[in-house]
């Protein structure tokens, strides 16, 4: 059966990698364990140029906390918003924490689905609220 749903919210982020060296540079693991998960900097620091990956998840936080309309704060904080990625695939998902997911379900969000892209110098990302259609199109 093909996924059915409405889009309840839309958000996309823009980041500069070199903003992201340079937080990395100035806090170190003060800010990756403020920011990202332990199974997301394991990922990135598996990688040659760590800060790349992690703009790309830091654009994906923002861009899913500016689809709910809320930003960053405490609706929804850094460490509720997870990227998952494929292993088979390498394609990202996200994983909402306790509170992410209670903001999800007060707001009948069922699905976020999130697209990710960076380049050497910036990292983007879009992402989707969708909700359970209730009502089925039809031809
Ligand atoms: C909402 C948030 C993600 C915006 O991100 P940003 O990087 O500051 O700004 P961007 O340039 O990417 O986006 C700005 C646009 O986001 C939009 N925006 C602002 N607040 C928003 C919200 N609550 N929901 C959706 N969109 C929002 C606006 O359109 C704004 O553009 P405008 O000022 O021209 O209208 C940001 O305010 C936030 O919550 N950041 C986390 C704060 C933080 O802890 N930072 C420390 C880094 S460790």
């Amino acid at each position: 059966m093909t996924p059915s749903g409405n889009v309840v919210g839309t958000g996309v982020d823009l980041v500069e990698n070199e903003r992201l060296r340079l937080l990395l540079e100035k806090w170190g693991a003060r800010f990756r364990e403020r920011v990202f998960l332990p199974a997301e900097q394991e990922y990135c620091e598996s990688k040659a140029s760590p800060w790349l990956y992690y703009a790309g998840r830091f654009a994906v936080k923002e861009a899913v906390s500016k689809a709910f309309g809320t930003g960053i704060g405490p609706s929804i904080g850094w460490l509720d918003i997870e990227v998952v990625r494929n292993p088979e695939t390498g394609a990202p998902s996200v994983r909402l924490g306790t509170q992410g997911s209670e903001l999800a379900r007060s707001r009948g969000v069922t699905r976020v689905l999130i697209s990710l892209s960076h380049t050497h110098h910036f990292a983007v990302a879009h992402a989707l609220l969708m909700a359970d259609a209730t009502e089925e199109l039809r031809p």
